[in-house]
Formats: C-alpha cells, structure tokens, sequence
C-alpha cells in the first residue's frame, strides 16, 4: 500500500492517497451509473484537496456543493457547471449568488423563506434558475445520530405534510424553475435496507403527487452508501453494484426521469490514510499509551463520532501488544482507538489509520494552534 522508504523524509502526519484505488474506485461507479443512465455528483465536503477534486472532475462526474467555497473549488477542478448541485439549510446571498454566476444546474431548496431570496436574487440578475425541493422523508438510515439526517426532528429538507404548499409556493414564482425532488438521509449506511426503504417512500409520494397532476423530471437519492472501516483491504471498493441496482430495480417508478446521486464518503474514504509517527510510549498504571504526532485536529471522526478507524504499525511485525492509541491533543478525547492491538510499537514507528479519506483532511482544524495536515499521493512518490 505505502512505500516505506518512500515517506522517510516526509513530515508526519500527511495525508497518504492511493490514485490507483481512487481510480479502481471511480471506475466502478462509473460502470454502473452508465449502464443505468444515473447520474453522479461527487459530494464535495467528504474531500476538497484539489489534486482528489481534479481526479474525479476527469471522469465526467457532476458535483455536490454545500457552500459558495465549494462551488469555486468545484468549478476550479474542472466539474461543469452545468452538473453542480447545491444544498444546504443556510444558503447565505454571496453564495446563491456566486452559484447563479457560475449557471450551476440547481439549487436544492430546504424551506420556504429560501425560496423567496433566492428567487429575488435571480429576478435581479435577470435570470431563471432550476430548483429541486429537499424533502424530508422521515426514514431512518440507522446509522450514528450525529450523521442522520433524513428524520422529521432533522433541520434538513421540508417534512411531508409541508410539500404541497412549497410546491405551489415555488410554482408562483417568476424566477424559478421547479425541476424535481431531492433526498438525503444520512451517511455511513450500511444496510441497504435503509436505501430500499427510501424507494418506497418516494414512489408513495411521487404516485400521491402525478394523482394531483404534479410530477418531476428530475429525482436525487443524495449519498450516503457507507464503506468497510474494519476491513479495509477486504473491501477496498464499497457495494455500488448492489446499491444501484436497488434503484434501478424501481425502474417503473423512475421511468423517463433523470436520476442523480451524491455520493461522497464511498468515493474517497478508502483511498486515504492518515500517516503519523509515535512520539512516545508511555506505560501508564492500567494501559500502554501510543502518543502519535497526529490528533483530532488531522481526523476528527473517532472524537467526534466515536468512529473506528483500523490502525495498523507500518514500521514492526514485532509481538503484538495492547494499546490506547491517542494523539498529543489537550482533551480527552484525543484518542484514535482504546485497546488496540498492534505490532509492538517504538518511538519513530509509522502509524497507520487507514479509510481517512472522506471527511479526513477536509475537517481539519488549527485549534493548539497546530499545522494542518499535508497530503502524499502515491503517483508523485
Ligand atoms: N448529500 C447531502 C445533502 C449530504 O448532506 C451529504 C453528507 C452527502 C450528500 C454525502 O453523503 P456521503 O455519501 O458522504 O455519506 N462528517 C461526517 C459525515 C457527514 C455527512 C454530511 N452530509 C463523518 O465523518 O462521518
């Protein structure tokens, strides 16, 4: 996976990204959204490094952005326009502006008062812009609490029983283009049976809608297909065959409208792999401490999710041993994985935490006023 004596002069931590796998992995999708028709819009926020964003931009995929910052970063990488989405609960006026600038293909709208700025703001500009409604179709994707967000007490999309009145709403104005529905119900699914569930809630409600005469060209299922954290080599490319063909099985319910996804996690996340160094091992009263160079400021998840990352000791195959892994943070949550079993580890040793490439260096942060996080990618070594 990583070349050792490549990295030797490198600072830790870095960020390490497999291209071949990316690759593999973009191909994949790829294969399946062309043989159905689907089209992809990388969800941006799971990984904006530049060098990532022009990989995926050359295959043709489409984006999803969540802020002005995004949409310039997209654009900037060679996503077109022309296949930019853009959601989010608090769209500020630079923004809506900067996404109308740039021609992007629509706005996903999340509540009433939006639908009326957005739509002054395009009458300024002399301009009609698509819209798609974010619905909230209370489906739970049984996944971490933090990362759900598909449920009536969610702050996302506009609950069912407040859809007709948005759509008339949005129907009365002059500078919108009404185009379709969008769904997004949380991230890190890993039983489709979530995904299936969302099918059927919005063939419920798409057959409800043509009933009333009202019906969309354009349907968005968002993200959220999950990845194998605990075995990252046994499963480095996540279950797309399996996760489109549950939607296009629905394809009766689909027939002659464009289907989108925004998938971003299962695109990134197994490429990349946080590379620290041990600081120290500390013997404690209970445990054995391995003090890495890297903390919650590199990769956020385990402190903030509880998540697990696999860690491996690149440097040994020494005996192995029991560890807390943590970082050199001030917090207690500092702490990567408790109880940890790894190849003996020194100080100097190369650490692994490996399927850090989705919301891994984009949610870095500075705070101890540390350096944020380089990125290594495996075809400039
Ligand atoms: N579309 C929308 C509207 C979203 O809110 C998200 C993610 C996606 C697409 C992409 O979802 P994905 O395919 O990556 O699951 N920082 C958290 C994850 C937050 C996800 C936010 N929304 C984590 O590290 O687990």
């Amino acid at each position: 996976m990583i070349d050792i004596k490549k990295t030797g002069s490198i600072n830790t931590p870095f960020y390490f990204y497999d291209m071949e796998l990316l690759d593999r992995t973009l191909q994949a999708i790829k294969e399946e959204t062309v043989k159905y028709g689907f089209t992809e819009h990388y969800a941006i926020k799971a990984n904006a490094n530049p060098t990532i964003l022009k990989t995926i931009a050359s295959y043709g995929f489409g984006a999803d952005c969540v802020s002005g910052g995004e949409i310039i970063a997209a654009v900037n990488a060679g996503f077109e326009p022309s296949k930019i989405v853009f959601a989010g609960v608090g769209k500020a006026d630079w923004e809506i502006e900067t996404a109308i600038d740039n021609n992007i293909f629509c706005f996903n709208i999340e509540s009433l008062p939006e639908v009326e700025v957005i739509d002054q703001i395009a009458g300024k500009k002399g301009k009609t812009v698509n819209v798609e409604i974010r619905v909230n179709p209370n489906v739970d994707a049984h996944t971490h609490a933090k990362i759900t967000t598909g449920l009536n007490e969610n702050k996302f999309g506009i609950n069912l029983p407040q859809l007709p009145s948005v759509i008339e709403q949005i129907k009365s104005k002059p500078n919108l283009n009404l185009i379709g529905l969008h769904f997004h119900i949380g991230s890190q699914i890993t039983d489709l049976k979530a995904f299936e569930n969302l099918c059927s809630v919005v063939a419920e409600l798409l057959n409800e809608l043509e009933a009333k005469g009202i019906s969309f060209s354009n349907i968005n299922f968002g993200g959220g297909l999950g990845v194998d954290y605990q075995y990252p080599d046994t499963n480095p490319i996540p279950a797309f065959k399996e996760y489109f063909a549950l939607f296009n099985a629905k394809s009766d319910l689909l027939k002659g409208k464009s289907i989108h996804f925004e998938l971003g996690r299962a695109v990134v996340a197994q490429c990349g792999t946080l590379i620290s160094r041990v600081l120290y091992v500390k013997e404690g009263e209970v445990k054995k401490f391995a003090i890495l160079d890297a903390g919650f400021t590199d990769l956020i998840r385990p402190a903030m999710y509880d998540a697990y990352h696999h860690i491996e000791n690149l440097s040994s195959n020494g005996k192995q041993e029991v560890y807390d892994v943590v970082g050199p943070i001030c917090e207690s949550s500092d702490v990567f994985g408790k109880d940890r079993t790894l190849s003996a580890v020194q100080r100097g040793d190369l650490i692994a935490i490996r399927t850090a490439g989705a919301y891994g260096e984009v949610m870095a942060s500075e705070y101890n006023l540390r350096k944020l996080p380089t990125a290594v990618f495996s075809n400039r070594l």
